[in-house]
């Protein structure tokens, strides 16, 4: 599969068949508990307290006039809030909000512009927040190929987000010149900041590849080509924390309560979800060691353009929206506290695509998470993914029109 999408509809083989039998396999099943033995390690979990709930809100919510004015009218349908209820009293008390954008993937405006009208429409929204973001995150992947262009075109729309904004990179903005222009213009990553209560870290995963091009005498579009592909054979395993961000991580926290909340941004996810398409960090092992000793860390991720929950030992994971388009689940390999949500709708550019939207209300000490995700039409709806004894089944229904 390529990223490269002058049509986002060639990327979904949705075959629930065929994925219930892969699921219901021997070796899927086998494959399974061996990960999880390597991944769960005995009487580790997430914090129960914080204690978490998941609420899902499903509203019929049909999408009439423009862009804008949908923004406008705050008909976005909420999904997907889970809030992790910190029982222990204390420390500072004021509600604060902040939004992740991701995954714009921009192309030069002659080439596509219908990424560029959904990252408008990401930032219009984040604009209109009430109550206002604190800040924003950018999670990545702001750019295509890595083209200048691309970048400053981001920038350009970005610019519309009066809030302070933080930044890390994702490999198509980095590939092309090695992050030369992503640093010059959005600031080196790792960094960390500390907001209301919370410690908030910057990680960059994507900078630490082995050198594939050298030798082959890429020139810096086609390194950039390689990297762009989301099951390229020649990046092989580039997505890393690396060394250096490992002590910057320990440093970092070695002053911070064990308890009290950390919230750490990567571009892809901290764990192992499916090497094959590169969804994962190599050194995730190293990662969790790291933070093991932390009873409430929760990482955001963008890079995997979908719905996603984890919880690994300690560590719960959120993948985030693109607003660009929505890749599917993959095929195998995700540990079995993940639930696969909501499916996206192939037939609907806006759907499965959209922002974040977190809530921390530190009174509770509660952080609540809401995917604002753009669709025409609600066809699936589920109460619970988060796989901590509050779940009830996930319903998937048809559209209306489909039926
Ligand atoms: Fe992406
Ligand atoms: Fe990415």
């Amino acid at each position: 599969m390529h990223d490269d999408h002058d049509d986002d509809h060639d990327h979904h083989h949705h075959d629930p068949e065929m994925e219930e039998r892969i699921f219901k396999s021997d070796d899927f099943q086998h494959a399974r508990s061996e990960m999880e033995k390597i991944l769960i390690r005995p009487g580790v979990r997430a914090s129960k307290n914080p204690t978490i709930t998941r609420r899902v809100f499903i509203h019929k919510a049909l999408l009439a006039g423009t862009a804008a004015g949908a923004a406008m009218a705050g008909w976005l349908p909420r999904i997907n809030t889970f809030d992790v209820a910190y029982a222990q009293q204390g420390k500072p008390t004021e509600t604060f909000r902040f939004a992740w954008i991701s995954d714009t993937h921009l192309y030069p405006k002659e080439v596509n512009t219908r990424f560029v009208e959904k990252a408008v429409r990401a930032v219009q929204e984040v604009q209109a927040m009430n109550p206002p973001a604190d800040f924003l995150i950018f999670g990545g992947d702001l750019a295509q190929l890595g083209d200048p262009v691309e970048l400053e075109l981001g920038a350009e729309i970005l610019k519309e987000i009066k809030a302070k904004k933080y930044f890390i990179p994702g490999e198509h903005d980095w590939y092309l010149d090695m992050g030369a222009t992503w640093n010059k213009m959005f600031g080196v990553s790792p960094w960390t900041f500390d907001h209301k209560g919370v410690r908030f870290i910057g990680l960059d995963t994507i900078s630490r590849a082995a050198d594939f091009w050298t030798v082959r005498k890429m020139s810096p579009k086609e390194r950039m080509g390689h990297m762009a592909t989301l099951d390229g054979g020649l990046g092989g395993a580039w997505a890393g924390v690396g060394v250096e961000q490992l002590d910057f991580m320990t440093k970092t926290l070695s002053n911070w309560p064990k308890d009290q909340p950390i919230i750490i941004f990567s571009h892809n996810p901290l764990y192992e979800y499916y090497p094959p398409w590169n969804f994962w960090v190599r050194d995730w092992q190293m990662v969790h060691e790291v933070l093991k000793p932390y009873t409430n860390v929760t990482n955001l991720h963008g890079h995997c353009h979908q719905v996603l929950y984890n919880e690994i030992g300690g560590i719960r994971s959120v993948g985030m929206l693109a607003t660009s388009w929505p890749w599917p689940y993959a095929p195998e390999g995700v540990p079995q506290l993940t639930k696969p949500m909501t499916r996206v709708d192939p037939g609907d550019p806006f759907d499965g695509v959209g922002w974040g939207k977190m809530t921390f209300d530190p009174k509770k000490l509660e952080v609540g998470y809401d995917y604002m995700m753009w669709r025409q039409d609600i066809f699936s709806d589920s109460l619970a993914d988060s796989g901590t004894g509050d779940n009830p089944t996930q319903h998937v229904y048809p559209r209306p029109e489909g039926r």
